[in-house]
């Protein structure tokens, strides 16, 4: 399997965990019979789908599926709908991170809407990636020659994963920190696609 492919693979994963991350944070808002939702997790966890996956698995994903789409490989329209997805999920990311940041400025957001809008998100996410496994990351594997790939990977900046990569960046620690006790006590209900 290339390099690439399989980082983006392994971004399912990670972006996964993070989402379980942010499941559990909002589980716990408006619940007095669990532990306080800790917000810095929860900022983090969205602070970080916008620093990685909107500037390095999308823009990888959206050149990977121009070059299916030209070779005639969208019969039925999947990865057209994909690459719409991608800019909505930017949308929505942006949404539920303002609403974050409104809480964390003492601004009052309704927690109905905190709720149904975070859960969107996660939903929304776990989908699209669950439909990228089914019907368009099998092609990659299929089609693509070595130097298929590599005149792809021609095409965009490398952008390091500030989470699961190495330096991780100070501005997720908390979240880093969270990850390792959710993956060691279970907590967070992790999921690979
Ligand atoms: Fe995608
Ligand atoms: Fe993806």
């Amino acid at each position: 399997m290339n390099i690439l492919e399989k980082r983006l693979r392994k971004d399912h994963s990670h972006i996964n965990l993070v989402l379980a991350c942010l499941q559990y944070q909002i589980d716990r808002y408006g619940d007095s019979n669990c532990q306080s939702p800790d917000l810095t997790v929860a900022l983090e966890a969205i602070n970080y789908l916008h620093a990685y996956p909107e500037k390095w698995h999308h823009p990888l994903e959206d050149i990977i599926f121009t070059e299916l789409q030209e070779r005639g490989l969208d019969t039925k329209g999947v990865i057209a709908e994909l690459r719409i997805e991608h800019e909505y999920l930017e949308r929505q990311t942006q949404e539920v991170s303002q609403l974050f940041y409104s809480l964390a400025n003492d601004c009052v957001v309704p927690l109905s809407v905190l709720k149904s809008e975070v859960q969107a998100l996660i939903d929304e996410q776990r989908r699209h990636m669950e439909t990228e496994h089914k019907h368009v990351y099998p092609l990659m594997g299929e089609c693509f020659s070595d130097e298929d790939w590599a005149r792809l990977e021609a095409q965009l900046d490398d952008v390091r994963d500030p989470l699961f990569g190495s330096p991780l960046r100070s501005d997720f620690a908390d979240l880093y920190q969270y990850v390792l006790e959710a993956e060691h006590e279970g907590k967070g209900n992790r999921e690979s696609v």
